[in-house]
């Protein structure tokens, strides 16, 4: 694992971006995973200044999304869809077909999990996944637990998540529950890994995933045993 202290927010952002650059460039057609949360807003504005400038290119770049909440149709503004739109795909020149979700409206949950897995097989695998991390450790919506889970599922956020992520929904809004994410197995068959984190309400996480000892408890903590793993963080 790679650890870079970023001095700062906007530091770390484009250090994260720079990253991602440099794998548009040096493959075009690199298939991207992509995060959600607060954590990557900033790396999103960068790439999309970055490919303003021309300096990178979406036009062959394809995404996947670590995961959607289930209940919520693409168009709802708290989907995860909606968010990549508005702080990424609306500006860059990707082209819309290119970039992928899980159906957080999908009616039957296995197939969706299924078509989700075999989709990103069928991209021949991503080639750098960015991650944010979860006060708790999660990944995605991999959250502690017994066990990690090998691929693209259907699961119940834990409490912490919900409380973190209520703030992005209006008084009266319920944060769904439950959510579709790709798993711990999908995550870690990335070729390239970048996870980014920032605040110190991060610092347990971060500590437990780099020096702790590998634990479905700590979902992130799995990157150990990943071969190219780059961890960028800032207080
Ligand atoms: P955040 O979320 O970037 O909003 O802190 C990260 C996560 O929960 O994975």
């Amino acid at each position: 694992m790679k650890v870079i202290k970023a001095a700062n927010y906007v530091d770390l952002s484009k250090k994260a971006a720079a990253l991602i650059a440099a794998q548009i460039i040096r493959d075009p057609s690199s298939v991207l995973g992509l995060a959600t949360g607060s954590t990557p807003v900033g790396v999103y504005s960068e790439l999309a200044e970055l490919c303003g400038q021309g300096v990178i290119d979406f036009a062959c770049v394809t995404t996947v999304n670590l995961d959607e909440y289930c209940g919520l149709p693409a168009e709802h503004p708290q989907s995860y869809a909606q968010f990549m739109r508005q702080k990424l795909f609306d500006h860059v020149n990707i082209a819309k077909s290119n970039t992928h979700l899980p159906d957080g409206m999908a009616k039957d949950a296995e197939v969706e999990c299924l078509r989700y897995e075999r989709l990103i097989e069928g991209l021949g695998g991503i080639d750098l996944q960015l991650l944010g991390i979860g006060r708790n450790g999660h990944i995605g919506f991999n959250e502690p637990g017994e066990s990690f889970a090998p691929g693209t599922h259907q699961t119940g956020l834990a409490k912490d998540t919900l409380d973190a992520n209520s703030r992005f929904f209006g008084p009266g809004e319920k944060v769904p529950t439950q959510a579709f994410s790709m798993g711990i197995g999908t995550i870690m068959r990335a070729r390239s890994i970048l996870l980014i984190a920032s605040g110190s309400d991060k610092t347990w996480a971060l500590d437990k995933t780099i020096n702790g000892p590998v634990t479905p408890q700590v979902p992130a903590s799995v990157l150990q045993f990943h071969r190219d793993v780059t961890v960028i963080y800032c207080d």
